[in-house]
């Protein structure tokens, strides 16, 4: 990976290579953190971090879920995020906060274990690679389903749920995919491995619910709204497994990902196995949101002040 100089933890910035942690961190066994994907995109106006807020706000929902009160207000997280970026001098990055319950106790009742808060940044190109954005991702439904609300939190974007996502990205990527799409408990589809998932169908453009297990993702979010500011459809409801093969057009969205065509899934190719209309246009006003090219979404962007020259 692309290692940068500082990482920030407890409040403090340190050398990448010092930033350890005890190999009795509560975390570490039982799974005990939450965490975000952000993005920070190089803009006309300067290095911005796509809605930072809301990652910030989510990081704190999926904290109290677990019982973790965080130790920093997010506007603090906020703070030492830009000053995190402008001292490793990035202008376009990937952010990882960290809250996870530290050293200090063992055993499954967490509430005395330290609450822990890292952030770490570092350049990531596209998740699904630079091809897969242009020409589409081949996909495969996972014989995994997806954590259901029965027994985990798919609301939270928690560490310890994202072995059901590495099963289903071992079992694909063995199989020679892209990526996998996992269904939920009751067998409608809900979402990529990392990232959620759309149909166009009859030039609507439908996605599976918040009941359906999924991720509230944040992108999932903006390309609703960007795709209704276009005019075009969209609809929240249970999509059946054929429904994908069916499909006019496929996309998937998330942070590492961004807006990513899917041209096959299960060896269907999706209509001509060339990315739509929709989803190149979709794509398009996306790009220009995140790239700060977009006026009407500029508040989408959280601007890194640029530090003072020293004196
Ligand atoms: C399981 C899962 N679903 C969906 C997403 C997309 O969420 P977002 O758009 O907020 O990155 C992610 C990525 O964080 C994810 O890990």
């Amino acid at each position: 990976m692309n290692q940068a100089e500082l990482i920030w933890m407890n409040g403090e910035f340190v050398p990448w290579d010092e930033a350890k942690v005890h190999v009795l961190t509560h975390g570490l066994h039982y799974g005990t953190g939450v965490f975000e994907g952000i993005r920070a995109y190089d803009t006309p106006r300067g290095t911005a971090v796509f809605r930072h807020q809301e990652h910030l706000e989510r990081l704190r929902r999926s904290a109290e879920l677990y019982y973790m009160p965080l130790p920093y207000t997010p506007e603090q997280l906020r703070s030492a995020t830009h000053e995190l970026i402008a001292r490793n001098g990035l202008r376009s990055c990937y952010i990882r906060p960290l809250v996870f319950r530290g050293y200090g106790q063992m055993g499954l009742f967490p509430l005395e274990a330290p609450i822990d808060v890292t952030i770490a940044v570092w350049e990531w190109g596209a998740y699904l690679g630079d091809e897969g954005k242009q020409k589409g991702i081949r996909a495969k439904v996972s014989s995994w389903r997806r954590i259901g609300p029965d027994a985990l939190i798919p609301h939270a974007k928690a560490t310890g749920q994202y072995l059901n996502s590495v099963l289903a990205k071992i079992e694909t990527h063995k199989a020679g995919y892209e990526e996998a799409i996992l269904l939920d408990g009751r067998g409608f589809v809900c979402e990529g491995s990392g990232e959620n998932l759309f149909v166009v169908s009859d030039g609507t453009i439908l996605t599976p619910p918040q009941s359906a297990s999924i991720l509230d993702g944040i992108s999932r979010r903006s390309v609703i709204q960007v795709a209704r500011d276009l005019g075009l459809e969209v609809v929240e409801r249970d999509i059946a497994r054929a429904e994908l093969y069916l499909a006019d057009e496929l996309f998937m969205t998330g942070t590492a990902a961004e807006l990513v065509p899917v041209r096959e899934v299960d060896d269907h190719a999706i209509a001509s196995g060339r990315p739509g209309p929709v989803t190149l246009a979709l794509q398009a006003a996306y790009e220009d949101a995140l790239h700060g090219r977009a006026e009407r979404y500029a508040d989408w962007l959280d601007l890194v002040p640029v530090p003072a020259p020293s004196t």
